[in-house]
């Protein structure tokens, strides 16, 4: 079929171009995705699984016991010493006093808003009424309790909290991207919002769900608005679903009046009083010299106030330390050392940091500190394995010092915190719709998130909160955190709208969320998606779009990876995709940059970090199938500047990436992701080089020397000494708009650009655009992948592109070339 377009298109290539992938795709896919079938998935055998390859929060298998069986089987587990241990230490919950009025609530309401403290027992306990009442009243075949965690951390840690409660009887279970652990017998799913969002757009309506319980939702995540506003349609078209909304005590009117005026149920909960220590009460006892105070410009919003019992320069270092766009951490550890030695009493420290990069300095800060010798260290966050964040919960016989990020908030709760050390700021992205970037920018947290915070010192006893900042400064923070919805890029979430509901306006349904989302910034993702090719001109589905909705990752990546398998070049764009999505394998140490470049260089390949990188990976692996043993590899990495924990990362993430293609029949069954069937170009870096344009498109810029670059002397003999001006080569983007390669790049300070064309993953702004993650691919990629082409005949010259800009090409004479070439790259590749 694809051939078939192609030659005839051919003859009048010259005017229109050769077909767009989209044509292309368009004639090798099926226009309707694979439906999911539970026949389709392997047999579950009768124990526990993981099964990275079972099809994800799908329809389960039924529990094949009766009512009456599985009564019995939770009276005998009430029977056991074991669960009545655990039983005892769970009722001392807050959660356990409002049992009866929660259940009373749910029997007749079909929404139910819950709010409590953090720690009063509303994520363990609450799931669970409704579990035992479902079983104890003799409907326990019913029941299919799913529970959204905004974190995949937190599934994990809550699900195996709970099975514990439940001495294991199989009735709890988890599944997050890529990973799953539930039986027939599974009654109670803990799963990550996003993987909810997927099984709806499948168009699944829950029949088989019996409530649906959502956690966290005061975080306002772009997931969890999404999620309430499917879930609000749901109530409508099923009418058995029951809802429950549990959120932090924070603007919680917002989801009643969201749910048209659902009961609301508040747990009493019982906290000790926290004292709070603002910045300027605290820094004169500190050890800590503030750095001299610079000039900084004055701010409109500064203070005039000056601070009692400070002397002129402490208090000009307070107003510094809050003009200040880092945090210190000589003041982080300074505080933690005050608190060790004048405390009266020992109790756990957690330091509220913004980020995983900050928690690292400030451990490194705090282990060369005195307080090094009498505490236990702990990083806490999202980014940790499960039993690294378990460690966190130990006791230990010295003091206990958590450095967390906004996990500790909210989700995570550590009982034996009586200091909180907050620097008061917090990591959110922004994103500019004009220029579509988006940017990861640090904060001073909001008053209700500086609040949470605060309350993690009174858990169990009266606390005490350092705050980093002053007084004048909290008062100055916003009341509450703007809903994710309303600055982030919304084009995945308008696939999923469109991919789940063909018919329906993609702009009127998201117009109905709590918060809804800008008119323009609507606009935008729908012609991101044009751009992609999900969506066509004017605005259906294409078959490209359906099959990326169903895949769980960065839109851009899973078109990448459908490529890869239209393209049999599986395993190299696997690895490729699993890059994108974690660490950089090549670690640049900031005291070791210049080793770390040049160890790099001997791995670069094809003018490309992805490519690079994708080596790199090659190479340690095929160092293990050779059998080394793991610390020749561990020697091997640290010579090579290379992360044996990214190398780890990508081998599960390739897994994940292959178990998603397989859940969606992108590839056949069995296969694997160097079966030979899928990888019959994996060996050609040009095809990989147009797979990635594809993908990337219109992420695209074109490099060459600016105008008048070149500098003629007249040397004494009177001849001519021609040499380029300048130092850089110029790169521009779609739009016109200047942008440089990113310093870290394998290709920064390239002197030889052949095509003069190169492809990026991420644009990051500070103060200059620039391209990380950058390939340089051939004219003819652009040509074949790229948009519409454009001869300018009387110019001599062609663009390629459309609504979303134009790269202005002199290689007018050299199309008939470039046109060969892509007939030979299609007939090698697609048959
Ligand atoms: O959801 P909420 O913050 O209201 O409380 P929770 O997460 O249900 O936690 C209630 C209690 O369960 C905590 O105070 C911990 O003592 C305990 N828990 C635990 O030991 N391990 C976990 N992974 C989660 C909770
Ligand atoms: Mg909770």
């Amino acid at each position: 079929g694809a051939m078939q377009v192609l030659e005839e298109n051919w003859g009048i290539v010259e005017d229109e171009g050769p077909p767009d992938l989209l044509t292309v795709l368009k004639h090798l896919m099926p226009s309707r995705a694979p439906q999911s079938s539970p026949d389709a998935a392997p047999a579950a055998d009768s124990g526990n699984r993981t099964g990275r390859a079972r099809r994800q929060g799908g329809p389960r298998r039924r529990d094949a016991r009766t009512d009456a069986q599985i009564k019995e089987a939770f009276d005998a587990l009430r029977e056991t010493s074991q669960y009545k241990e655990m039983f005892a230490s769970r009722k001392r919950l807050p959660a356990f006093s409002s049992q009866e009025e929660f259940l009373g609530m749910l029997a007749k309401s079909r929404v139910v808003i819950v709010v409590g403290e953090t720690g009063s027992g509303k994520t363990t306990q609450l799931p669970q009424f409704i579990l035992d009442s479902l079983i104890l009243s003799g409907q326990g075949s019913k029941a299919n309790i799913l529970v959204t965690q905004p974190r995949r951390i937190s599934a994990i840690s809550v699900s195996a909290r709970v099975a514990a409660e439940r001495i294991d009887d199989g009735s709890v279970g988890y599944t997050i991207r890529g990973e799953s652990k539930q039986t027939e017998r599974t009654k109670l799913l803990f799963c990550t919002t996003g993987v909810l969002l997927r099984r709806l757009s499948t168009g699944d309506n829950f029949a088989d769900v019996s409530h649906v319980v959502v956690d966290e939702v005061h975080e306002r995540s772009v997931d969890g608005d999404f999620l309430l506003l499917e879930l609000k349609e749901l109530l409508s078209s099923n009418p058995t679903l029951k809802v429950i909304l549990m959120s932090a005590t924070i603007n919680h009117e917002t989801f009643v009046r969201y749910f048209d005026g659902a009961p609301l149920l508040s747990i009493p909960g019982f906290t000790h009083p926290v004292t709070d220590k603002y910045l300027e009460e605290f820094i004169p006892s500190l050890d800590y010299k503030p750095p001299a105070a610079r000039q900084g410009k004055k701010r409109d919003d500064d203070e005039k106030d000056d601070y009692d019992g400070l002397d002129q320069r402490t208090a000009g270092a307070v107003k510094a330390l809050m003009r200040a766009d880092r945090i210190d951490f000589q003041l982080v550890a300074a505080t933690v050392n005050h608190i060790i030695s004048t405390a009266d009493k020992r109790g756990g420290i957690l330091v509220f940091l913004p980020g995983v990069q900050e928690i690292r300095q400030c451990l490194d800060l705090l282990r060369a500190s005195p307080a090094a010798g009498q505490a236990t260290l702990y990083p806490l966050h999202a980014n940790l394995s499960s039993a690294e964040q378990r460690a966190v919960f130990a006791s230990t016989s010295k003091w206990k010092i958590v450095v967390a990020t906004n996990v500790a908030e909210t989700s995570i709760t550590i009982d034996d915190i009586v200091y909180v050390v907050d620097a008061g700021k917090v990591k959110e992205t922004q994103y500019d719709t004009d220029s579509g970037l988006t940017r990861l920018v640090e904060q001073w947290v909001t008053r209700a998130a500086a609040r949470q915070r605060r309350g993690r010192a009174g858990r169990t006893q009266p606390g005490t909160c350092f705050k980093l900042y002053t007084r004048a400064q909290e008062r100055k923070m916003a009341p509450f955190p703007t809903p994710e919805i309303l600055r982030v890029p919304l084009e995945s979430i308008a696939l999923t709208v469109k991919a789940a509901r063909e018919t329906e306006d993609v702009k009127a349904f998201l117009s109905r969320a709590i918060d809804p989302p800008k008119v323009v910034a609507m606009d935008k993702a729908l012609a991101v998606l044009e751009e992609l090719g999900a969506i066509d001109q004017d605005g259906n589905l294409t078959a490209l779009g359906r099959h990326m909705a169903l895949l769980p990752v960065d839109l851009r990546l899973g078109k990448m990876l459908i490529l890869a398998t239209v393209f049999q070049c599986l395993d190299p764009i696997l690895t490729i995709a699993a890059c994108l999505s974690s660490k950089p394998v090549f670690l640049s140490p900031m005291d070791k940059r210049e080793e770390a470049t040049k160890a790099r260089a001997a791995f670069v390949v094809e003018k490309s970090d992805l490519l690079t990188d994708a080596h790199a990976y090659d190479e340690v692996i095929r160092l293990q199938t050779e059998g080394k043993p793991a610390s020749f590899i561990r020697n091997y990495c640290d010579e090579h500047f290379i992360s044996a924990s990214t190398i780890r990362d990508i081998t599960s993430l390739r897994q994940d990436l292959h178990a998603a293609l397989l859940s969606t029949s992108l590839v056949p069954p069995g296969s694997s992701p160097s079966s030979p069937a899928l990888n019959t170009h994996r060996g050609a870096p040009t095809l990989l080089k147009a797979l990635l344009l594809g993908a990337l498109y219109p992420r695209v810029a074109r490099i060459g020397l600016p105008r008048g670059a070149l500098k003629f002397t007249q040397l004494a003999g009177g001849s001519v000494q021609r040499e380029s001006a300048a130092k850089e080569w110029k790169a521009v983007d779609m739009r016109g708009a200047r942008v440089w390669v990113h310093p870290a790049s394998a290709l920064f300070g390239e002197s030889k650009w052949a095509s003069g064309v190169v492809v990026s993953f991420a644009r990051v702004e500070t103060g200059k655009v620039f391209l990380r993650d950058v390939t340089e691919v051939p004219l003819y990629a652009l040509l074949l992948f790229g948009g519409q082409i454009q001869v300018n005949h009387v110019a001599g010259g062609l663009t390629v592109g459309g609504r979303e800009g134009v790269l202005r090409l002199k290689a007018w004479p050299r199309i008939g070339i470039l046109v060969q070439q892509l007939r030979c790259v299609t007939i090698l590749t697609v048959r």
